[in-house]
């Protein structure tokens, strides 16, 4: 009982630190050593009492969200105080790996594997000077939390396999998209792009991790041009995906999923697609992880200008507090594209109102 009051009491300290960095946009969230949390489009690990935050290690100027560094790992007991581990996964100097100087790294997510005892990385992998084209997802691996993460490989995942919930009729690799008369827009929702990309693998850009309560992890992430997610089954060992995988919201344009599970319903929020730019947050429910997800509107409670924007955000996580039932905080990032080390965290309560996600700003 004493734990449990410590954590919730621990948790409002933390929200109480959050306010203060949601109403001074542009402020920086010192660590232990005070110096800025640098983990964006970041990811939390709970284990033994310990939070990890896992993200994206961003620069200065106009290539500061390229790749100099790599993934970054902070660790905190309350979510409030959070000691810099360090670089976990390091991009490397070498221009023959994919994993080189310059590449870009985005939404690192980090889930454990009790089989195997180790902890598994994926992250949206681009490689450099190829802007977004190569659209991957890649894999690093450790036996520690706080790494060193090994760099294992990067892929577009699922090639040569068709969607579960894929009309038989479309099931035949298209090589081009050339055909007359049917505009770019309905080829991206009909299911064409997959089609397109059945031998090479589909594409993967934003992403999140999510591991189901028997542990089976599943890969969510943005996929033909950015306009349907994807949820893929990864296997046992969470290293490589099954081949198993549906079609989320065809067409609809969703990115930064994050996703949480509650009361035994999925809830997924996203965004829409305006690159660093906020747009408004959409909310999804579905009974299996798999969907069908039916739309619940913008989750986002306030000002029509904090509805619009997100409060200026755009989400990469969903995290249970720990200890605390059905508490959650969604974890969004308010990004500065002109310089991006600047970019600052917003993390706000999400709660449910008849059945429905909410975000808000505190009271
Ligand atoms: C955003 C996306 C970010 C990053 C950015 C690049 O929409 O959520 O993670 O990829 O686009 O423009």
């Amino acid at each position: 009982m004493k734990k449990v009051l410590m954590i919730f009491t621990l948790f409002f300290l933390c929200l109480a630190g959050v306010k203060a960095q949601v109403f001074n946009s542009g402020t920086a969230w010192l660590d232990t050593n005070g110096q800025p949390i640098n983990a964006h489009g970041g990811g939390i690990l709970y284990q033994k009492g310990t939070y990890y935050w896992y993200g994206e290690f961003k620069g200065s100027g106009k290539d500061g969200n390229k790749a100099k560094h790599g993934v970054s790992c902070y660790s905190s007991k309350d979510l409030k105080n959070w000691k810099n581990e360090g670089l976990v996964l390091k991009v490397v100097n070498d221009t023959s790996s994919k994993l080189q100087i310059g590449c870009v790294i985005e939404r690192p997510k980090v889930i454990y594997n009790h089989s195997t005892r180790k902890y598994a990385m994926w992250f949206h992998h681009e490689l450099k000077d190829q802007a977004y084209k190569a659209a991957l997802t890649g894999l690093a691996i450790a036996d520690k939390p706080t790494g060193p993460f090994t760099y294992v490989k990067s892929l577009r995942p699922n090639n040569n396999y068709w969607p579960v919930n894929y009309p038989d009729s479309l099931k035949k690799p298209l090589a081009n998209l050339d055909t007359p008369g049917e505009s770019y827009k309905y080829r991206k929702s009909n299911g064409d792009l997959v089609r397109r990309d059945f031998e090479g693998g589909q594409m993967a850009r934003d992403m999140t991790l999510y591991v189901d309560d028997d542990r089976t992890a599943y890969h969510i992430a943005a996929s033909e041009e950015n306009g349907t997610l994807h949820i893929s089954k990864l296997s046992p060992d969470y290293q490589s995906f099954t081949g198993e995988y549906y079609r989320v919201r065809p067409g609809e344009s969703n990115e930064a999923p994050a996703i949480v599970k509650h009361q035994n319903k999925y809830y997924l929020i996203t965004s829409g697609t305006t690159g660093w730019d906020p747009n408004p947050a959409r909310a999804f429910v579905a009974d299996k992880i798999t969907g069908p997800y039916k739309s619940l509107g913008n989750p986002a409670v306030g000002t029509n200008e904090e509805k619009a924007t997100t409060f200026q955000a755009q989400g990469t996580y969903i995290l249970p507090v720990q200890g605390k039932r059905e508490t959650y905080v969604f974890m969004a990032d308010r990004w500065k594209p002109k310089n991006p080390i600047d970019g600052t965290y917003v993390w706000l309560p999400l709660t449910f109102e008849n059945s429905k996600p909410v975000i808000k700003m505190f009271e």
